[in-house]
């Protein structure tokens, strides 16, 4: 991989923007892979300042959570098309998650997987990175070869997001999230995160051994990533 450490997450934020932009200059109708989370939000503010045409660009976010009400403000499509679609101007049509769309709950991991086919794959996906080691949620213990299917959410990851819902008993305890493997067949990671709690999940997903109790570190199974951090995460990197 490589591995870019900037002093702020702004300026990290303002990289993975132009890379995205340099994509879509040659793409305009590239498929992008949408994280949730407060890690990519200054790439969407920086993105969002270029004022770019992104009306024709597809997305597909990396995961939804599972049992929230529709129109829930925290359920990840709402989520998407207020920090992400309405900010950069993306068509909603065109910006999918899993889940979406009704229909049996069993059969979503498969339509999902089959819509990103038909797009012709994921161009460029962001990606941030839990503290328990997750990438999208997929918690240890996750095949590496994984598509997206219903997961159950550690217990570390819903303490850590439940700052967005009025008590941990409100956030729910199981997601849909894109598999592993869905990950890696992206065609470029941009894999981002900040401040020293994301430390030891860094340097496991990029230094520690291949293994599905440290799921982020499929990363170094693809060969195209591009790491953005800022120097609190990558202080524990040899
Ligand atoms: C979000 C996602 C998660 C987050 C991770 C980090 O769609 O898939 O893997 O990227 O939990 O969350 P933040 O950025 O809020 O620290």
């Amino acid at each position: 991989a490589e591995v870019v450490i900037l002093p702020s997450a702004a300026e990290a934020g303002e990289l993975a923007a132009r890379a995205i932009a340099a994509l879509v200059a040659t793409t305009p109708d590239a498929v992008l892979g949408l994280a949730t989370g407060s890690t990519p939000l200054t790439t969407w503010r920086a993105l969002a300042a270029q004022a770019l045409d992104l009306s024709r660009v597809r997305g597909f976010a990396l995961d939804e959570y599972v049992g929230l009400p529709e129109g829930h403000p925290e359920s990840y499509r709402a989520v998407i098309a207020r920090e992400v679609a309405e900010p950069l101007g993306l068509t909603p049509a065109l910006v999918r998650v899993p889940g979406d769309g009704g229909g049996a709950l069993s059969g979503a991991g498969a339509r999902y997987e089959n819509d990103i086919i038909a797009a012709g794959g994921v161009d460029l996906q962001i990606l941030g990175i839990g503290r328990t080691g997750h990438i999208g949620f997929n918690e240890p213990g996750s095949s590496l070869a994984s598509l997206t299917r219903v997961k159950t959410l550690a217990e570390q990851t819903r303490i850590d997001n439940s700052r967005f819902f009025p008590s941990i008993d409100d956030v729910p305890t199981h997601c849909i999230t894109q598999g592993l493997g869905t990950i890696l067949r992206a065609r470029h990671l941009v894999l981002l995160a900040f401040g020293s709690g994301k430390a030891a999940a860094v340097a496991s997903a990029l230094e520690g051994p291949v293994s599905a109790s440290t799921p982020g570190s499929v990363v170094q199974l693809h060969p195209k990533v591009t790491v953005i951090v800022d120097e609190a995460a990558a202080a524990d990197l040899e």
